[in-house]
């Protein structure tokens, strides 16, 4: 899977992408160091446990840099950032019956626009698997020639 470069200067607004996570019900927000188990259980049984060395990553900085979807206090989606590498979005995951709802939007940029508020001008998706989500998101484009990348020692050892 190739990367994926995004143009931080010119994101789709945040708001309308939280208010509809709302409107279903759910809170999408920075990661709180008091939930960072039950955050990275979630991503651990959800998904791999190679996201949640990642997501462990983005809990030892200040701020964290790992935003979650909950409701009523239960961890639903997460997405990180400044993890695989610096200025990295990903890993991203919405558990599955909480899919289509609009959460994994609202969860990538919020991590975008916290790159671009921190100064960054382009941010590089680490290994889009759904590369028409991040295009219709975050107007990302494929970047040529980026396989393996920097994920090459997972091909090679
Ligand atoms: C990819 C993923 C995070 C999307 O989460 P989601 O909450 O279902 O996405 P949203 O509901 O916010 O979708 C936003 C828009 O993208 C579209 N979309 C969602 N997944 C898509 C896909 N795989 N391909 C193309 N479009 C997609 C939706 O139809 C929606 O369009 P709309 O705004 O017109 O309604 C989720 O499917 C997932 O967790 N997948 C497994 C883990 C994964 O692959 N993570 C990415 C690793 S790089």
């Amino acid at each position: 899977m190739a990367d994926m470069l995004v143009r931080l200067y010119n994101l789709p607004p945040l708001e309308p992408a939280l208010a509809r996570a709302e409107q279903e019900g759910i809170v999408v927000r920075r990661g709180e160091p008091w939930e960072r188990r039950k955050v990275l259980t979630f991503v651990n049984e959800q998904f791999s446990e190679s996201w949640a060395d990642e997501v462990r990553l983005g809990y030892a900085r200040n701020p964290i840099s790992v935003f979650v979807a909950a409701e009523a206090g239960e961890i639903v989606g997460f997405a990180a950032y400044h993890t695989t590498r610096l200025d990295f979005f990903g890993p991203e995951g919405v558990r599955e019956d909480y899919r289509g709802k609009g959460l994994g939007a609202a969860l990538l940029l919020s991590c975008l626009w916290a790159l671009h508020w921190e100064g960054y001008g382009y941010a590089v998706i680490g290994w889009a698997g759904p590369v028409d989500f991040y295009k219709k998101c975050c107007g990302a484009t494929v970047i040529e020639d980026s396989e393996p990348g920097v994920y090459w020692s997972l091909k090679r050892g």
